[in-house]
């Protein structure tokens, strides 16, 4: 089933003389049971597109379909209730809540979703065991590092369960070991059948846990060979 499918999406910052042409026509089809990697150079417009299929960031021309639901026929009700059950998105810069724990953080897609908190913050807390955090679950992300605010993004993305997940950088703060522990965690328990994730990455080590690599250039994606990515 198509999880994915963009016709030739355009989205440009400002306008005039100092218009950014971030996204400049791209064709992306992505099926379910699929983890895509993104890579490209630092401005060539990956964060763009990828907040584009999530709905965070509207676009000016082509089309973007999410198993099926085009966020431009939404209105603004729709395409929030859509947003929180079927997508989970782990942004580059984290954008973790200060003002709540560890475990709250992870929790807050599931409240939004209409589950009770106990039982919320339950389901968090065992994602963040599972994330080797189980001694920070009460903790507020300023006092964390990097790479335990990275994890914690990842586990709020997931933690719902959505359809497609979408990570922006997620390995990026993370030592070599702890980031095979969370793409093994992506692509052995949270990517099924029914479900897709695609990342955007710089980084080579979790190259070998795609289905498939597109790269991305100065606003549009090319299709080029990568070494053979390892089947899992
Ligand atoms: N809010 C914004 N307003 C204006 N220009 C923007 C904005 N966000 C991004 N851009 C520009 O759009 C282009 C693509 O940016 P984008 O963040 O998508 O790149 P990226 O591939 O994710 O880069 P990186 O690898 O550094 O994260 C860049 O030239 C950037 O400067
Ligand atoms: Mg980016």
């Amino acid at each position: 089933m198509e999880a994915i499918r963009c016709e030739k999406i355009v989205k440009t910052y400002g306008s005039g003389s100092t218009a950014v042409y971030a996204v400049r026509g791209v064709d992306l089809v992505v099926n379910t049971g699929e983890l895509l990697l993104i890579v490209g150079p630092s401005g060539s417009g990956k964060t763009t597109l990828i907040s584009l299929i999530a709905g965070i960031l509207s676009y000016e021309e082509g089309s973007c379909h999410v198993f099926g639901n085009n966020y431009q026929e939404m209105d603004d009700a729709q395409k929030t209730d859509f947003r929180k059950k079927n997508i989970g998105f782990v942004f580059q810069s984290f954008n973790l809540i200060p003002m709540l724990n560890a475990t709250e953080n992870v929790a807050v897609p599931l409240i939004l979703n209409g589950v009770e908190q106990s039982l919320a913050e339950k389901q968090a807390r065992a994602l963040l065991e599972e994330l080797d955090l189980k001694d920070k679950l009460e903790v507020s992300p300023r006092e964390l590092s990097g790479g335990q605010q990275q994890r914690l993004a990842i586990a709020r993305g997931y933690v719902h369960e959505p359809k497609l997940i979408v990570c922006d950088e997620p390995t990026a703060y993370l030592d070599h070991k702890t980031g095979e522990m969370v793409m093994e965690i992506l692509k052995k328990k949270v990517l099924t059948k029914d479900r897709a994730i695609v990342v955007v990455t710089h980084d080579p080590r979790i190259f070998s846990y795609a289905d498939r690599i597109v790269h991305m250039e100065d606003g549009l994606l090319v299709e080029k060979p990568v070494e053979s990515p390892k089947q899992l």
